[in-house]
């Protein structure tokens, strides 16, 4: 097996500014592994430190990932300019089980950053749309400014329904506002044939799997994508223990059924 602490070395070939605080980062890196969509890599700013971050498309030809500056180690990501190097490890952790639900319809949720983890799944549904039935992409965000991959969304609407609210709107604003729960009463919802995957602030990923339950959806279709300090992101280290999980080797993309539980518990 593959040392877990081998640092592969990536390439920075393309910088996109998403929003004032948001960059996308195109990687070229030799002999990357296959992945799938909801795992992440340990990037490594060369002399700073190293962070989680979730890989935020299915292309295998550049590995993209999307970076939100908020600490010491991704103020040294955010500087990083095209032809700089990188060290990255992984793929590491547990997918979103999209595969596994070939005919159903498809609920998926992201809540500002989030997006950069259900992006990879879009884009998987894109690439094998016939597979599915209904898919409801929905976006919250807390300003239209800070809405990441702007770009995309006329692509994307051409196969899917996407729907896009933001907490405090500006001017120009002609879409939804409020919170993204808010959008559960816009679509149509059969818990039966249902899959949901969400991506976002914890608090927001509770209460949207806790409306899906009461209207009869199971915890057990419902994905969400957990996060916690990391720093071996292989189950040696205990830093992103969760109760009986490490969310780095049993996560961070577990069943709602699994959490729903853990996530009342204060001071976990
Ligand atoms: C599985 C996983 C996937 C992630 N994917 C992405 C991604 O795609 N894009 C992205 O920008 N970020 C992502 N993150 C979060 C990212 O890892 C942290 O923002 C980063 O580690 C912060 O490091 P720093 O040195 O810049 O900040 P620090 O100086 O360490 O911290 C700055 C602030 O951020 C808080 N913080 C740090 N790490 C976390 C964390 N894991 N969860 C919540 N708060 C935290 C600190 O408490 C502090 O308030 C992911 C985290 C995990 C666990
Ligand atoms: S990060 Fe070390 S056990 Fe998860």
């Amino acid at each position: 097996m593959a040392d877990p602490f081998f640092l592969k070395k990536g390439r920075i070939e393309e910088v996109v500014l998403e929003t004032e605080d948001v960059k996308r980062f195109l990687i070229s890196v030799d002999g990357f592994g296959e992945f799938k969509p909801g795992q992440f890599n340990m990037l490594y700013v060369y002399g700073q430190g190293e962070v989680p971050i979730s890989i935020s498309s299915i292309r295998s030809d550049l590995i993209e990932h999307t970076v939100r500056l908020v600490g010491d180690v991704t103020e040294d990501l955010f500087n990083l300019r095209e032809g700089d190097i990188l060290g990255l490890r992984g793929p590491f952790g547990s997918h979103f089980p999209i595969e596994k639900f070939n005919g159903f319809n498809i609920i998926l949720v992201a809540g500002g950053l989030g997006l950069a983890d259900i992006k990879p799944v879009t884009e998987y549904i894109l690439r094998n749309r016939d597979y599915y039935g209904r898919v409801y992409l929905l976006v919250g965000s807390k300003t239209p400014a800070s809405l990441i991959y702007k770009g995309e969304f006329e692509r994307w609407k051409e196969k899917i329904d996407l729907l896009v609210t933001v907490d405090r709107p500006e001017e120009n604003w002609k879409g939804h506002t409020g919170l993204v729960t808010r959008l559960f009463d816009l679509i149509e919802i059969d818990p039966q044939k249902s899959v949901a995957m969400m991506c976002g602030p914890e608090v927001m990923m509770v209460s949207a799997s806790e409306i899906l339950i009461e209207r009869n959806f199971s915890p057990y279709k419902i994905f969400i994508s957990m996060e916690r300090h990391m720093k071996c992101a292989v189950g040696t280290c205990g830093h992103c223990q969760f109760g009986p999980y490490f969310v780095c080797k049993d996560g961070p993309i577990f069943a709602y059924s699994k959490m729903r539980y853990l996530l009342k518990v204060k001071e976990l």
